[in-house]
């Protein structure tokens, strides 16, 4: 076998962006995947996404109602890409995982922590990969700021800063992101955030948090956040508002087990003043990060430097720094900035997660971020919400292990965990 048969469960926003991963990948002549089929209960959306998968690939996949009827009567599929709402995301993995499929999940991995430990579980019992989408970490600037740090070049880190500000009160895409028991903002961005904070840095230890839901009321976006059929349909049959049960604002110290400070805030309520921060201090230096799908290069500053070194100059100190092939096919390489806008950037992101995942089913191997990295970002984020009703610093090793839930009882209690 050289190529693996995914099928896509769930053709919403995400799925659809998805697809377009797979063209960029296939862009590449490096495709060891294919999109074979696509299921939804909402049959207008699974029809949707094959016809757009028609187009992109001169070939329409199967389209299925569900997850087990497309694991019946779709053959030889050998993996399922579940990107549906994060309620779902564990028993769609588990069906999957039980009909002997491998599984490639969204972010956040499962809505909470018991979610993804079920999913574990199912996965090492079925002995099938189980790989969960961190798209962030892929960029070509954070694979960089990984390599800065890992090499000791801004000696030891000993401080990062986390911010991210803005949002006012509009629904932030769908909906259900604003519904705790399906979702819940503080989740569905911070986890990318709580990702990137692990990648750059090893294990978290303990977490001082606070979090409050400051919007009441959020109000439908006056566009569709993308520019496709489906974002424009999901926008147009959005109700008008919704009251939120989720948090949207956190702010948070993270000490992670080397050592290093982490102050969080997410404030997805902020209408005025918004901004973007995210950088490492070391005692030798310091590195900035303009996040991620936009191209806009890193900035180190190093104290044996009178100027600091910008993009492709970071490479005057890091000779030996390579991207892998794929990455370097789709961005370029030693791409540290690139002119693609981030829609563009974000769709390569997906072609990189597809590829990386079809490689760890084809050698056996592990998927980068596997289930427990997913688990380890979603319990990050819940610490902070834990210790928020806790109202002291808690231990991420007893929100990992189920120990610390109070926060997420009535989750599982609503998904029936
Ligand atoms: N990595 C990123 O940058 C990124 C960006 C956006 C969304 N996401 C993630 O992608 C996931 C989906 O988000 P979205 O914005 O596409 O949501 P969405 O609400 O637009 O789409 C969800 C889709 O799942 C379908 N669905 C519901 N039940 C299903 C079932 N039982 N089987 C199959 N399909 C089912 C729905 O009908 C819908 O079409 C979430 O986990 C979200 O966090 C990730």
């Amino acid at each position: 076998m050289d190529r693996i048969r995914i099928g896509l469960v769930g053709c919403g926003g995400m799925g659809t962006r998805h697809l377009y991963g797979m063209r960029e990948l296939r862009r590449t002549g490096l495709a060891n995947a294919d999109i074979v089929a696509v299921c939804d209960p909402r049959r207008e959306n699974a029809e949707l996404a094959a016809s757009e998968a028609e187009k992109l690939f001169d070939r329409r996949p199967e389209a299925f109602a569900s997850v087990e009827e497309m694991a019946e009567r779709c053959r030889g599929l050998d993996a399922v890409d579940v990107v549906t709402e994060p309620h779902l995301h564990h028993a769609l993995a588990c069906a999957a995982l039980e009909r002997g499929l491998h599984v490639m999940v969204e972010k956040p991995m499962g809505l909470t922590v018991k979610a993804c430990r079920v999913m574990i579980e199912a996965a090492a019992r079925h002995g099938r990969k189980l790989s969960v989408n961190e798209n962030y970490r892929r960029d070509p600037v954070n694979r960089l700021i990984r390599q800065v740090i890992d090499k000791g070049l801004i000696g030891r880190p000993y401080q990062m800063v986390h911010h991210s500000v803005g949002g006012g009160d509009r629904i932030v895409i769908t909906p259900w992101r604003h519904l705790k028991a399906r979702g819940g903002i503080t989740l569905d961005v911070g986890v990318h955030f709580a990702d990137i904070i692990l990648y750059y840095l090893g294990d978290a230890a303990s977490v001082f948090g606070s979090a409050e839901v400051v919007r009441e009321v959020r109000h439908r976006p006056a566009t569709p956040n993308r520019p496709y059929e489906l974002h424009r349909r999901r926008l147009a049959e959005m109700e008008e508002t919704v009251r939120p049960t989720a948090e949207d604002v956190s702010v948070a110290t993270i000490r992670m087990a080397g050592g290093a400070a982490v102050d969080w805030r997410l404030d997805m309520a902020a209408k005025r003043l918004g901004y973007f921060r995210r950088a490492v201090y070391g005692t030798q230096g310091a590195i900035d990060c303009p996040g991620e799908r936009n191209g806009h290069p890193a900035t180190l500053h190093l104290e044996d430097r009178e100027k600091p070194l910008t993009g492709r100059e970071i490479l005057e100190v890091l000779p030996d720094f390579e991207l892998d092939p794929v990455t370097s096919a789709l961005f370029g390489r030693r791409a540290m900035d690139y002119p693609f806008p981030p829609d563009e950037a974000d769709i390569k992101l997906l072609g990189l997660e597809y590829h990386e995942f079809a490689e760890a089913i084809l050698n056996d191997r592990p998927p980068e971020v596997d289930g427990v990295a997913g688990l380890k970002a979603v319990a990050l984020v819940y610490a902070i919400l834990e210790s928020s009703v806790a109202g002291t610093s808690l231990r991420l090793e007893d929100v990992e292990s189920g120990k610390v839930d109070a926060y997420q009882r009535e989750i599982d209690e609503a998904i029936g965990l």
